[in-house]
């Protein structure tokens, strides 16, 4: 935990411009001190900054790492910084601080303190500006524990024990201007310490296991520029907890709970320049999540484990960002090509290190001030999507890194982005559904709610729907040419279906468990992705899904009745009933001439598909067609891959015969046969067919999904 934090300090440092100990390494050296110094203590002139970085050169007595039980002696009287760091002290001769009327800086860090009365209940320090605490054993703070320090400007309090700290423990500290107690064991936070506390800058709570902050807590901080609230535990943010904080620019909320993004609270520090999310267990930046954040210069969302998708307008009118980075978030596949609207100065844009597939080319035309983009170590597809990056169209603003890598389509793996030329691009693409935003197995506590995301990018943008267990589609109809629909829409009771494909669930009962599918799909074809829901009842006994719903109710009860429902000279029109949801359905089909042996073709049937049209078939011929329903291959109840877990039903017909009135209507050599039209279709798309296979998905040709068995 330290060291992260210890990180995070002096990153919101450098932002604010006051962090002191990061430029010290160019500065003058210790210049000799002659004095009587303590023995085994080193006297040196160093430098020193004053809280409010003023440089001095301080005559310093270094006395670090000494074993000591006592202060030793004698202590030069015009020291200004006295070191004692990592001692064995639990208490001190505070007559002789009095004797040392230059005396600034005090370090008594990593030392056995455990009552901070023994070093401030004598009279007056009046010079005392910098007090070093961290890493002792206090435990609790008195009221007006430091009301002998009545100039101090910093105090450490950072690693201790602290649970109790009285309401008026900081009485006195008026010229307060940093306080640091993160890492200590503080479970509330009580407004009343802050109000003596008016110059107050900087505020180190984190590593605190506070799990909620007080509304208005800061209000009285109206000077405070930097607040560090890392490592607590926070679940969410009361709308009015940060209200007051007029002058805060620099905001850290790494390592906590949060599950969405505090909008709200957000909303009333208008001043705030740098933000840190970093760790959280956010699963979505939803649209206006940020928005009109007008002096947001730098954005830090990384290192999410839960973070699959940046939502349209997740980012919006922030004209002051310049820096926006999204990196080292393992599950985080889809950013929707309108996610950063209004970002006119954005010139830095880190999304190395996710699970993205591409970035639309839409997102980097979007940003006017882009500079740089980085890229590296996703699993890259480069194809459609992405050639904008490709050597041809040498955008300026490509990642250079030697990780930025082809991850698909197989034969451009490891392959630099930059070298690939977009000629090797194909112009369009199939719909990909990342693995990494929908997981195999999903269990939610009967009654509870649950949202299923599911996301794709490809070229046209695709349509998605769903289907569930009981083999209702919902979403768009195949027909509609209309894309996704803009307004969250009620399907039932139970289902909810979000603008860029999240089906949520409320109030789940054990019957909505079950098979899951996703379809997303555009001219060129489909993907799917299917996750199993297990409903664990209040009862506590384990539903698994699919497996456990079958076993009530064996599958293939199920009728599904192949129908021919219209024939033409060169299509068949089928039709079946399915009540529940295999995504594993299949057609097969085969001409049957008494005289010839003929391949059978088979494509695989979409979830949620209850008709097809067979199309390219050749007229006067007899056709036997056989529908196969089977579970899922992926899933992982392999066991149920018996024989009876498969249905075959079969239907034959014979095509129309071509009227002879018509002879101008003469068959096309691809339409003649089948076989050679796959043939060529295969041959030419071989590439892309291999990296799609993998995917599960299927690639069509006009409206047939074909491929070789
Ligand atoms: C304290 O500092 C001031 C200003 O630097 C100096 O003039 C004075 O001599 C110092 N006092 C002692 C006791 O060294
Ligand atoms: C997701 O796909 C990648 C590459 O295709 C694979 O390495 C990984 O194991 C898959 N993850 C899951 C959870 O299926
Ligand atoms: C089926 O496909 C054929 C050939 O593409 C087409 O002429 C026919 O209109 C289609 N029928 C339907 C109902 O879509």
């Amino acid at each position: 935990m330290r060291p992260a934090l210890v990180f995070s300090q002096c990153f919101l440092c450098l932002l604010v411009g006051i962090c002191v100990p990061c430029i010290v390494g160019s500065l003058p050296h210790a210049l000799p001190w002659h004095v009587s110094c303590p023995s085994r203590c080193v006297c040196q002139i160093k430098p020193w900054f004053s809280p409010d970085s003023v440089y001095h050169e301080a005559p310093t007595v270094d006395c670090n790492n000494l074993l000591l039980t006592k202060l030793p002696l004698p202590v030069p009287t015009n020291t200004h910084t006295l070191r004692l760091q990592s001692n064995l002290l639990s208490e001190l001769n505070t007559a002789v601080l009095h004797g040392l009327p230059n005396l600034t800086d005090l370090d008594l860090s990593q030392n056995r303190f455990s009552l901070v009365r023994t070093i401030t209940q004598s009279s007056s320090l009046p010079t005392l500006l910098s007090l070093h605490l961290e890493e002792n054993h206090l435990s609790r703070l008195p009221e007006a524990s430091f009301s002998s320090l009545p100039n101090l400007q910093e105090l450490f309090l950072n690693h201790n024990n602290l649970y109790s700290i009285a309401p008026g423990a900081f009485t006195g500290l008026d010229s307060l201007l940093r306080l640091h107690i993160n890492n200590n064991r503080i479970t509330t936070v009580d407004p009343r310490w802050f109000r003596a506390l008016p110059r107050l800058e900087v505020l180190m709570l984190g590593g605190n296991p506070v799990e909620a902050l007080p509304e208005q807590g800061f209000l009285t901080l109206k000077s405070l520029r930097s607040l560090v609230l890392g490592g607590m535990g926070l679940r969410r943010l009361a709308e009015k907890a940060l209200e007051g904080l007029e002058s805060l620019e620099s905001l850290s909320f790494y390592d906590n709970l949060l599950t969405k993004v505090p909008t709200q609270a957000l909303r009333r520090v208008p001043g705030l320049k740098f933000l840190d999310l970093n760790k959280n267990r956010i699963k979505l930046i939803d649209t206006g999540d940020f928005r009109d954040m007008i002096q947001l210069k730098e954005l830090g969302l990384n290192n999410m484990e839960e973070l699959v998708s940046i939502e349209r307008a997740a980012m919006d009118n922030l004209p002051e960002l310049t820096k926006l980075e999204i990196t080292n978030n393992p599950r985080l596949s889809y950013i929707h090509p309108r996610a950063f609207l209004q970002l006119s100065r954005l010139e830095s844009l880190m999304l190395n290190s996710n699970s993205l597939v591409a970035l639309h080319q839409h997102i980097i035309l979007s940003l006017p001030s882009l500079q740089e983009v980085s890229l590296h170590s996703n699993p890259l597809r480069c194809d459609c999507l992405f050639r904008w990056a490709a050597k041809g169209f040498s955008h300026p603003h490509t990642d250079d890194a030697p990780a930025t890598l082809c991850a698909e389509p197989q034969e451009l793996r490891a392959r630099r982005v930059k070298e690939v030329s977009s000629r090797e691009m194909s112009a369009s693409c199939l719909p990909m559904i990342p693995n990494s935003s929908l997981p195999s197995y999903i269990g939610v506590r009967g009654g509870g709610k649950l949202a299923l995301h599911c996301r794709a990018l490809a070229d046209p943008q695709p349509k998605l729907y769903w289907v569930t267990p009981s083999g209702l589609r919902l979403g768009p109809t195949s027909a509609s040419s209309q894309a996704w629909n803009d307004t969250p829409c009620k399907l039932s009771k139970h289902y909810r279906l979000l603008p860029e494909g999240t089906l949520e669930m409320s109030k789940v009962t054990p019957s909505e468990a079950g098979l899951y599918t996703c379809i997303a799909e555009n001219a060129l074809g489909a993907d799917t992705r299917s996750v199993t829901v297990g409903v664990h009842g209040s009862d506590r006994k384990r539903k698994k899904g699919v497996a456990g719903t079958m076993k009530r109710d064996p599958l293939f009860k199920t009728d599904a009745r192949l129908e021919v429902r219209e024939v033409g000279q060169h299509y068949v029109i089928l039709s079946w009933q399915n009540s529940r949801n295999l995504p594993s359905t299949r057609l097969s089909w085969q001409a049957i001439y008494s005289n010839a042996h003929t391949p059978t073709y088979t494509t695989r049937i979409l979830a949620g598909t209850q008709s097809f049209n067979l199309t390219h078939l050749q007229a006067e011929t007899f056709y036997r067609v056989c529908l196969h329903l089977r579970v899922n291959e992926g899933n992982k109840h392999a066991s149920l891959r018996s024989r009876e877990s498969r249905k075959t039903e079969c239907v034959s017909f014979r095509t129309k015969e071509v009227p002879q009135s018509q002879p101008s209507l003469q068959l096309s050599p691809e339409l003649i046969s089948t076989a050679h039209l796959d043939f060529v279709f295969i041959h030419t798309k071989h590439s892309t067919l291999s990296s799609i296979r993998q995917h599960n998905t299927l690639y069509t040709y006009n409206d047939l999904y074909v491929y070789h068995t």
